[in-house]
């Protein structure tokens, strides 16, 4: 996939124009980064969904700027081709445009090469100060995570008439901000059409049907390495999960009968022993900043 060039803020932009469907999925670590950037994605988002699916939190609420930033920068090192954005959590840009402004940096210093935040106008003033840093900006309306308590759980948006235009009405506003492209997450997919349409930037659904201009879904969820029941929406694509699961009890079963280790994965006196992980090709992959703050 190498052959094909890098992709910017700005190619992402130009697909819409093109009608090209824009892929993207969320990824939190190097191997699931690689893997993804491999597979030709075109936008590797760093989500706080994070927060659930590979802290084991309950909601995306208590996700800090520390657990983010360690997963962008695992993302970074793993994803050469794709555009990383990284995804402000709760109360790191809701605070103050400030607070937005220097919470973007810290994910730029370490590689990210935009970020995402949820909210319409009422985050305005946050959206056009990271603009205002050259800080290229993802966003995100409809059923944003991280309004869960506001929303009362986690309910489709964006149903009533006035509902609906109220969501066109913060998409407009964020185009006109300079946003380079919108998520919508969890409205009906009519609404995902009609925002779409009153758009030049691209829209990226996830639960918004199939007229958005491109598609995000979780990694963990499409590939089967989630818990619970999917939601409507998630296609998988593999059962990684069940794998995982039947590996591991094949190694348990292999050591507790005295199959594993046989002859053959055993060293003799005068081997040399290469590391345990040196099919790992991470030292390979250049970091793309080594900025701390
Ligand atoms: O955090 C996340 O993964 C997201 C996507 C679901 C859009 O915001």
């Amino acid at each position: 996939m190498s052959e094909r060039p890098k992709v910017t803020v700005r190619s992402i932009r130009e697909m819409k124009a093109r009608k090209e469907r824009i892929v993207s999925v969320t990824a939190y670590d190097y191997p699931t980064a690689r893997l993804a950037d491999e597979a030709g994605v075109d936008l590797i988002l760093v989500g706080d969904s994070l927060g659930m699916v590979v802290l084991g939190y309950e909601s995306t609420i208590p996700v800090t700027m520390p657990e983010m930033m360690h997963h962008v920068r695992a993302v970074v090192r793993a994803a050469p081709r794709a555009l990383v954005v990284a995804d402000l959590p709760f109360a790191s840009f809701q605070t103050s445009p400030e607070d937005a402004v220097r919470n973007s940096a810290r994910f730029v210093k370490r590689g990210a090469e935009a970020v995402k935040l949820e909210g319409g106008r009422r985050v305005l003033p946050q959206v056009e100060a990271i603009l205002a840093a050259d800080i290229p900006v993802l966003g995100h309306l409809g059923l944003t995570p991280q309004s869960v308590h506001a929303f009362g759980g986690y309910k489709v948006q964006g149903r009533t008439k006035s509902a609906a235009e109220a969501l066109v009405e913060d998409a407009l506003a964020l185009e006109r901000a300079g946003v380079f492209a919108i998520v919508l997450e969890g409205i009906p997919r009519g609404l995902g059409g009609e925002v779409s349409r009153a758009l030049t930037i691209p829209t990226i659904g996830i639960g918004a049907g199939a007229e958005c201009d491109g598609q995000v879904l979780v990694l963990h969820d499409l590939i089967g390495l989630s818990f619970g029941k999917p939601a409507k929406f998630v296609r998988r694509y593999a059962e990684v999960g069940e794998t995982i699961r039947h590996a591991v009890a094949a190694f348990r079963d292999d050591v507790r009968s005295g199959r594993y280790p046989s002859a053959a994965e055993t060293y003799e006196s005068g081997d040399t022993a290469p590391p345990a992980a040196a099919t790992q090709s991470g030292a390979k992959a250049s970091e793309k900043t080594s900025c701390e703050s």
